[in-house]
């Protein structure tokens, strides 16, 4: 499976911040915001990866993220030169796809919880069809909204909906088969002028190919896209992490807990983050109980 991040958008929310920084290379506590959607993606086993983002943006992502390879990860890079909504991922990222299931995580997405990682992995087998998860939230018109019958099953998807049907939201990770670029291709722009990912998921809806998956309350669905989210999420990540004395998102751990990288690697890029972060990574390979910390 492919995975794109999508980092677009202007982030006119969090103006002055991000005025001249994309909102995705902003800090969540300790990291670049975008880490934490990657580092999902790197979770679920996927290691091809696409980054779009407006082509002013794009050259810091390539100079932060690189080619991939430091982490045992491929990445391309795709500009999308006006956000013309979260569908449209797909046909600029069309000749990456190529004919494969497919990944989307937005760029400004955080998750964290028990259980996440075994849960995206399974996800990530998907050969048809589509998977995406249902999050309860206090303020659920600002999201899509799905509606269940008693049996759980999905009835309806609607995006922003003035008049919720349920309290659950539709976080902003994705799993597609191949069908995705075909589905995005013919759909009508939205009263917003924009490709809306709630429409490619009514179409499976419809198809009888969607499958909703419920994130229990133990998962914690973050959203930064403005100051008072950006800063809860980074005291967020701040708060578990001095706690548990271990990081959240941090690609260079996962890619080595996953087999990705060796412990030279990781030394070598420890050793260029002269603070707690490049210590945290030499502490890892002092740790002799590999599986006590799992990989989240
Ligand atoms: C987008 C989607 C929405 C989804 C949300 C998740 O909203 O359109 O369905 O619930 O992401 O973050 P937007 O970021 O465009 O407001």
């Amino acid at each position: 499976m492919k995975g794109i991040i999508l980092a677009g958008g202007r982030g006119t929310r969090l103006f002055p911040l991000t005025t001249a920084v994309s909102k995705q290379l902003l800090p969540v506590y300790d990291k670049p915001m975008v880490y934490y959607p990657l580092s999902m993606l790197m979770l679920a086993g996927i290691r091809d990866i696409l980054v779009i983002s407006s082509p002013d943006a794009l050259p810091q992502f390539r100079s932060l993220l690189c080619d991939g390879s430091q982490w045992g990860l491929r990445f391309a890079y795709a500009a999308q030169a006006e956000p013309r909504g979260l569908a449209d991922a797909f046909l600029v990222g069309r000749d990456f796809i190529a004919d494969e299931p497919v990944c989307l995580i937005l760029g400004d997405n955080i998750f964290f919880g028990h259980g996440l990682p075994n849960q995206l992995r399974r996800a990530a087998q998907l050969t048809e069809g589509a998977t995406i998860f249902a999050y309860p939230v206090r303020d659920p018109q600002r999201y899509g909204v799905v509606e269940f019958d008693e049996t759980g099953r999905a009835l309806s998807i609607e995006e922003k909906p003035k008049h919720p049907r349920s309290n659950y939201a539709v976080p902003g990770i994705y799993f597609y088969d191949q069908q995705v670029v075909g589905i995005a291709a013919g759909l009508q722009p939205s009263a917003r002028n924009e490709i809306e990912i709630t429409d490619v998921n009514n179409v499976y809806l419809s198809r009888g190919q969607l499958s909703v998956e419920a994130l229990g309350r133990g998962v914690a669905w973050l959203d930064a896209g403005t100051h008072e989210t950006l800063l809860q999420a980074g005291g967020f990540i701040q708060a578990v992490q001095d706690r548990q004395g271990m990081m959240i998102s941090c690609p260079e751990e996962i890619a080595y807990r996953l087999g990705y990288i060796d412990a030279d690697e990781v030394r070598r890029q420890a050793l260029v983050i002269n603070n707690q972060y490049g210590e945290y990574l030499l502490l890892l390979l002092k740790e002799n109980l590999p599986f006590h910390r799992g990989v989240a």
